[in-house]
């Protein structure tokens, strides 16, 4: 069979991810995060070079994923696993994107842990959706995302998105989210 529109041709598959803990054991491609990574994203600076010199620059979040052609028709997917903790007051957070492709939308299906997920628009508006195991997230179109684990154990998704989409960190690393979110007083604040 020809590839049409230049969608890429490919056979059916399957592979396993675990559920309970949401290891993707076939996955070939593994991004890493660190904390000093992160530099220029939290409120507390200090807080976080502390953490970095203290732990040994120790593993901020992971995203597990086996790759398909980056094209119109296919769909992304992978695993993102956020590891719990708090910058100064600040729960850690992955550092957030709009899709390059603006017009493209994405599903995140929480499987352990607990947090938020943090949204905003281009113009200003700002949302944030609790999510827990089996508790599903839709991205829509030109909405930036990140998760905020305000948990205590990692936070991982399993997450779908129209391959071609691309990741834009744009403002983000300036300007962050209109909400952050914070542990005051050992209450969740979104502030
Ligand atoms: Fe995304």
């Amino acid at each position: 069979m020809e590839a049409k529109n230049k969608t890429t041709f490919l056979n059916p598959f399957s592979l396993g991810i675990d559920l309970a803990t949401g290891d993707m054991p076939e996955a070939t491609n593994h991004l890493i995060r660190r904390a000093s990574d992160m530099k220029g994203y939290y409120l507390n600076e200090n807080a976080l070079e502390e953490l970095i010199k203290r732990d040994s620059d120790p593993i901020h979040y992971e995203v597990f994923e086996i790759p398909v052609p980056e094209e119109y028709g296919h769909l992304m997917y992978c695993i993102s696993k956020l590891f719990p903790g708090k910058i100064g007051e600040e729960y850690f957070f992955t550092k957030g994107h709009y899709h390059t492709v603006e017009e493209t939308a994405e599903i995140y299906l929480c499987l352990k842990g607990e947090g938020y997920m943090v949204m905003k628009t281009s113009d200003g508006k700002s949302e944030e959706i609790r999510m827990e195991r089996g508790q599903m997230v839709y991205v829509p179109p030109f909405w930036a995302h990140r998760s905020v684990n305000t948990g205590t154990e990692p936070l991982i998704s399993f997450c779908v998105y129209p391959a071609e989409a691309g990741h834009n960190y744009g403002d983000i690393k300036e300007q962050g989210f209109p909400k952050r979110i914070f542990e005051k007083g050992n209450a969740i604040r979104i502030i």
